[in-house]
């Protein structure tokens, strides 16, 4: 008999998106001749970069001779891009990162996951609510936490609300933490963090010995030029920060996925012994153990993305998504709703009117305008009563997605 792993079982009914999948399925199946409008899970829609598909194309061709065939690569990733991401994404920007600090891999997702296997599990986990539901989730599926409460909270992790009573910004905890999941620009709240935030959060990282593991999934939609892209723009941030970044937003890669995580040789944390370790030695070893490499069809369309024909077309996708997330922000507002967010990321966070529930609202806008949104409260407790609506999609759905708010929702 094979024991399962019990901490599966404290995991809270399913992951979001796939239970809002489920609802949407059942819907569309109750009312086959709605043309329901997903704007729920952050998807993208446009098509990948010319410059992208010729570089893949080419990669396709290689691949069909003996003489440029390529079988394994580099687990980290191949040269060519790990020196790409360092000198286009950091060094361009005055961040103290080398290739060779460079992880690629397949996502984000499986990277904020996979980072648990080389941390200790007594460490004090801490992040932000609402919070990416990865984070909470990988912890309680590796056994960092307790059962979890009626509101969604899982015993062991701190929780740090971010709220419109706060303006986003969570307070530093007040007891000490070892490691601090950050993500900025915000999914799902679409905040940002501003120089003095990020120092504050390297500060007390010194001061506590805590590890920051920095999502940046979302830092090409920054429009704001005095907000950092990478938390290695503020002075100590490599020697307190894991940072993670993907194509998938910044590309529009979902499909074709592929990722990097930054870990700089000076982050380093506690043996048992007491002894300092890098996690560069561990993520290097977990990595070259437990993955083979991205595609190098794929990782020849991620370096295209930073040639001189890729950077604009890539740059003008975004300005599509972001124009969308323009047109959502006027119209929820010209409504009443107050909305956040969507200035300087993909996702609109709203609050819900009369004080609905997210869940609630979920339901009002399938049924009453068969758009999906995506519930506040599936981020965590102090999500409830907000809800989430995507950027990323076709022009043309965004605009009938606002009429239908406009015309069929009675709010
Ligand atoms: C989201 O909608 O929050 C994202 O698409 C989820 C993800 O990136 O995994």
């Amino acid at each position: 008999m094979a024991y399962i792993n019990d901490n599966y079982l404290k995991l809270k009914a399913g992951y979001l998106f796939p239970e809002i999948g489920r609802r949407y399925r059942a819907f569309a199946a109750a009312n086959p001749s709605a043309k329901i409008i997903r704007c729920g899970i952050g998807d993208v829609t446009e098509p990948l970069a010319p410059a992208v598909i010729t570089a893949m194309q080419k990669a396709v061709g290689e691949m069909a001779s003996r003489e440029t065939f390529k079988g394994y690569g580099d687990e980290q990733g191949c040269d060519f891009l790990r020196e790409a991401i360092a000198k286009h994404d950091y060094q361009s920007r005055g961040c103290d990162i080398a290739a060779d600090e460079v992880f690629v891999s397949d996502g984000s997702k499986c990277d904020t996951g996979n980072i648990l296997d080389i941390l200790g599990h007594n460490n004090v986990i801490a992040m932000t609510d609402p919070v990416y539901p990865v984070y909470v989730d990988t912890n309680v599926m590796a056994g960092n936490t307790g059962a979890s409460n009626d509101k969604g909270e899982y015993a062991g992790l701190v929780y740090l609300p971010t709220t419109a009573e706060n303006n986003f910004t969570p307070e530093l905890p007040t007891r000490r933490v070892d490691v601090i999941y950050l993500c900025y620009p915000n999914n799902p709240t679409g905040a940002v963090a501003t120089r003095e935030t990020l120092a504050k959060w390297i500060a007390y990282a010194k001061a506590n010995d805590t590890l920051i593991l920095y999502d940046a999934a979302y830092y090409a939609y920054i429009t704001d030029p005095a907000i950092p892209h990478s938390i290695y723009e503020l002075p100590g941030g490599r020697d307190v920060a894991i940072e993670f970044r993907s194509y998938s937003k910044t590309a529009g890669f979902t499909g074709t996925r592929c990722a990097y995580t930054v870990v700089p040789k000076s982050v380093t944390g506690k043996a048992a012994d007491g002894s300092r370790v890098d996690f560069h030695r561990l993520w290097n070893r977990r990595h070259t153990t437990k993955f083979n490499g991205v595609a190098y069809i794929v990782q020849r369309g991620a370096e295209a993305t930073y040639s001189a024909e890729g950077k604009p077309q890539v740059k003008a996708t975004i300005d599509f998504y972001m124009q969308n997330a323009a047109i959502i922000r006027k119209t929820l507002a010209e409504l009443g709703l107050k909305v956040y967010g969507g200035v300087n990321a993909p996702y609109i966070w709203l609050k819900t009117p009369n004080n609905l529930k997210s869940w609630e609202f979920f339901d009002k806008l399938l049924s009453e305008a068969h758009v999906v949104g995506t519930p506040g409260s599936g981020f965590g407790a102090a999500g409830e009563g907000y809800f989430r609506i995507s950027a990323f999609n076709s022009r043309a759905n965004v605009e009938e997605a606002m009429n239908r708010f406009r015309t069929r929702l009675k709010i």
